[in-house]
């Protein structure tokens, strides 16, 4: 079952998206040449703290870290330790906080230091799929749109589309229903109503889809070593369309 949000529950879950999004703000100038990804994420668990909330991954199915960084050819799930950043890197840092009893989940992927024509196409088009998709999310929309806009997008660029790991339903559990596919076929799926909050996340590979996992368990790279981005929001379905509860600067406001 979809949970529709009650309008306590939107304000509830507009706070903490909120401070997942400033998280992600504030820790943009600090990924440069020379940091540790253990050094973002103790600067991203103390702000999260000192704001109230708790880093929703700490100890998550026994995620030992309070963030996810994953570099160059990691897809997701990287864990923040000794691995020392370089110009010429994509990072992305994946933020969830869980204040007042909500989790409000957010990622960005970062160029560090001087960005390499790789490393620019790739977050371009995964912004771009991230994008599409919040496009197509709006009252009566089916969850197969979403998919296949993103799809779309990548398939246009020559990219692929990771299908291992979806978006999902977000609120009092960290992941609920639905399952948010980054593929699919339009007009298939649950279809969307106001009060449904979920969030869309696609892991856009340069090369090949297929994924494996490092040793560690966590760490998901591509096969192929082939770059990988993601862009990650939070979305709240309108009466009219749909409010991306993890943006600040509205860039997806229409009028
Ligand atoms: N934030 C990730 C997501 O977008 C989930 C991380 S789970 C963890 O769903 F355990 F790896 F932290
Ligand atoms: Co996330
Ligand atoms: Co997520």
């Amino acid at each position: 079952m979809i949970h529709i949000k009650t309008a306590d529950e939107i304000a509830a879950m507009r706070l903490t998206c909120r401070l997942a999004a400033e998280t992600l703000l504030m820790i943009e100038s600090h990924v440069v040449d020379g940091i540790t990804t253990q050094e973002i994420n103790d600067i991203c668990h103390n702000f999260i703290i000192d704001h109230g909330a708790i880093p929703s991954p700490l100890n998550y199915r026994g995620f030992p870290k309070s963030i996810c960084t994953s570099v160059n050819q990691q897809v997701c799930h990287g864990i923040p330790g000794k691995r020392v950043l370089k110009s010429g890197d994509i990072v992305n840092v994946d933020i969830t906080t869980y204040y007042n009893g909500f989790h409000g989940d957010t990622s960005k992927t970062f160029h560090v230091g001087q960005p390499t024509p790789k490393g620019l196409k790739i977050c371009q088009v995964s912004k771009e799929c991230l994008d599409a998709g919040i496009r197509a999310v709006a009252p009566n929309a089916r969850l197969g749109d979403i998919g296949w806009a993103i799809e779309q997008v990548a398939q246009a660029n020559r990219c692929s589309v990771v299908r291992e790991y979806c978006g999902h339903g977000i609120g009092r559990e960290f992941h609920e229903e639905p399952a948010v596919l980054h593929y699919g076929k339009p007009n298939t799926g649950a279809v969307l109503k106001p009060g449904m909050i979920f969030t869309i996340e696609p892991m856009i590979n340069l090369g090949k889809p297929e994924i494996r996992h490092l040793p560690d368990r966590w760490t998901v790279v591509t096969r192929d070593h082939s770059l990988s981005a993601q862009f990650e929001h939070t979305i709240l379905v309108t009466e009219t369309g749909c409010d991306v509860l993890t943006s600040l600067d509205g860039e997806y406001l229409t009028s």
